[in-house]
């Protein structure tokens, strides 16, 4: 049940600055940043609470650049983004790349279906991403890189 209302819609022009602040703010990836690229999730049907998008490569598709400004996080408004970001790229546009995310929390990633990939097998995109990350946007944690199954048992 969700704590509080919100609705998930693709980005607009009155939201797309707020993204690119709120990507500043919480030290996210800051690159290529396409407006289209974005769905964000409204409060009161007005009130940017998060954001998301899937940046595609050639080979390969990545979450990324996912936030949810403090005040609203735990309410589950992150992984309806990316659910939505999901299902908009895979049942909507019928996109059958495989898609990644780089991340430092794995264990909210596994909840949404992404398996940790150990094999040296994943795209030199993704791999170029994850050099980004430990490169650009240090932090204390361990950045992983995980892969979208539909099929997971956590879904
Ligand atoms: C990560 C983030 C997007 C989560 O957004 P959120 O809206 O608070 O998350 P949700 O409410 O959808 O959480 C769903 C579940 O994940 C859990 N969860 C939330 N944040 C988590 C975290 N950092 N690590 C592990 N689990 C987490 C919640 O407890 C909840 O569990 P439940 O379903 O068992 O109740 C948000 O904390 C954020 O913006 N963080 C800073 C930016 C960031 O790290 N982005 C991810 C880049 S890869």
């Amino acid at each position: 049940m969700n704590k509080i209302n919100y609705s998930i819609v693709p980005c607009t022009e009155n939201y797309f600055e707020q993204v690119i602040k709120g990507i500043e703010i919480m030290q996210l990836d800051n690159r290529e940043l396409k407006m289209n690229d974005f769905w964000v999730a409204l409060v009161e049907n007005s009130i940017l609470a998060g954001f998301g998008r899937i940046r595609k490569y050639t080979n390969a598709a990545e979450v990324c650049s996912v936030g949810v400004f403090e005040k609203y996080r735990n309410n589950g408004i992150g992984k309806s983004i990316i659910q939505q970001l999901i299902y908009n790229f895979t049942i909507i546009q019928k996109n059958t790349l495989p898609i990644y995310v780089v991340t430092i929390i794995p264990k909210y990633f596994e909840k949404l279906g992404f398996e940790i990939i150990k094999e040296a097998s994943y795209p030199k995109e993704i791999y170029d991403k994850w050099l980004y990350c430990v490169s650009e946007l240090p932090v204390p944690e361990e950045y992983v890189i995980m892969r979208f199954n539909h099929l997971s048992p956590n879904l």
